[in-house]
């Protein structure tokens, strides 16, 4: 592997760049939506302005950087199996960038204010550089691989509770509802009464940038895309946090069903999720 050098100032730009753009486009297009249609099923809302931010991003993207690959959800059919082809289509390329235009479609729609735009940087499978930008608040979320994560400028760094019974947890329900359902349920009944709290927001990137940033304990969900989870999972990793999958295997690009905490109590909490395999918990 040739090792990752240079221009990570460029990269970082242009992907912050791409995120306040689009981020603050879209927050001007809230509550005008026009056209509001479904993918797999009636919960699974796509609007003209996730794909206009997504186009936009593209090109913001493909202008400075035209030999990168990009995967982007708007750009990839709907359902489990398209998204993990237009993943291993991408894979091999030594460079691609990974969007979430808007992170909660759910909510944008509802003008719930708690959704973002979500880009990362893949270098030969690995990603580098992951930026969520949430534009209800104006708080842009940075993290470099090996250079640290930071909000606004501020370093970011997850929480401090050590055990399970102190956490405040986040999770969210699968759009394949009726698929993840049984494990879903289980995976609820197992953690909520071993926990502080548990909060489900609708935006898995900016559940991850919260991890990161030490306002939430942990999250994790069950049945996410690689444009969900990208940016965040490198943001928690360079928070001092924790990233695996719902079975303890690091966080890789394939990684569906996602697990991120401050670290203290990720094996606890991966140990509750196991426990609950016998009452219809799949892994
Ligand atoms: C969704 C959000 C939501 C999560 C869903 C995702 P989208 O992404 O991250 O929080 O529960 O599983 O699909 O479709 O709004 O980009
Ligand atoms: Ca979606
Ligand atoms: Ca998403
Ligand atoms: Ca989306």
């Amino acid at each position: 592997k040739t090792p990752y050098v240079v221009t990570s100032k460029s990269f970082a730009a242009v992907a912050i760049n791409c995120a306040a753009k689009a981020g603050e486009w879209i927050k001007s297009k809230q509550g005008t939506v026009k056209q509001l249609n479904t993918k797999t099923s009636a919960q699974d809302l796509v609007t003209e302005v996730d794909k206009g931010a997504e186009m936009m991003i593209r090109k913001l993207i493909l202008t400075h950087f035209p030999d990168h690959a990009i995967l982007g959800e708007e750009g990839v059919g709907p359902g489990a199996e398209a998204s993990a082809e237009a993943l291993s289509a991408v894979r091999e390329e030594e460079y691609v960038w990974i969007i979430d235009p808007v992170d909660g479609t759910t909510n944008y729609v509802h003008g719930f204010p708690f959704y973002s735009v979500s880009i990362a940087l893949a270098y030969q499978d690995e990603v580098i550089l992951g930026v969520i930008y949430d534009p209800s608040r104006d708080e842009l979320f940075i993290a470099e691989k090996g250079k640290g994560a930071y909000v606004h400028g501020n370093p970011t760094r997850v929480s401090g509770e050590l055990t399970l019974t102190e956490s405040l947890l986040a999770t969210g329900f699968p759009i394949d509802a009726e698929f993840n359902l049984p494990q879903n349920m289980a995976g609820l009944q197992a953690l909520l009464p071993k926990v502080r709290n548990l909060r489900a927001g609708g935006s898995a990137a900016l559940h991850m940038a919260y991890v990161a940033a030490g306002r939430l304990s942990g999250y994790w969900e069950i049945g996410l895309n690689a444009w969900d989870v990208a940016a965040g999972a490198l943001l928690v990793e360079e928070s001092g946090g924790r990233v695996t999958d719902t079975v303890g295997k690091p966080y890789d690009l394939g990684v569906r069903n996602i697990v991120a905490t401050n670290g203290a109590f990720h094996q606890e909490l991966l140990d509750t999720l196991a426990e609950a395999q016998g009452t219809g918990y799949r892994s």
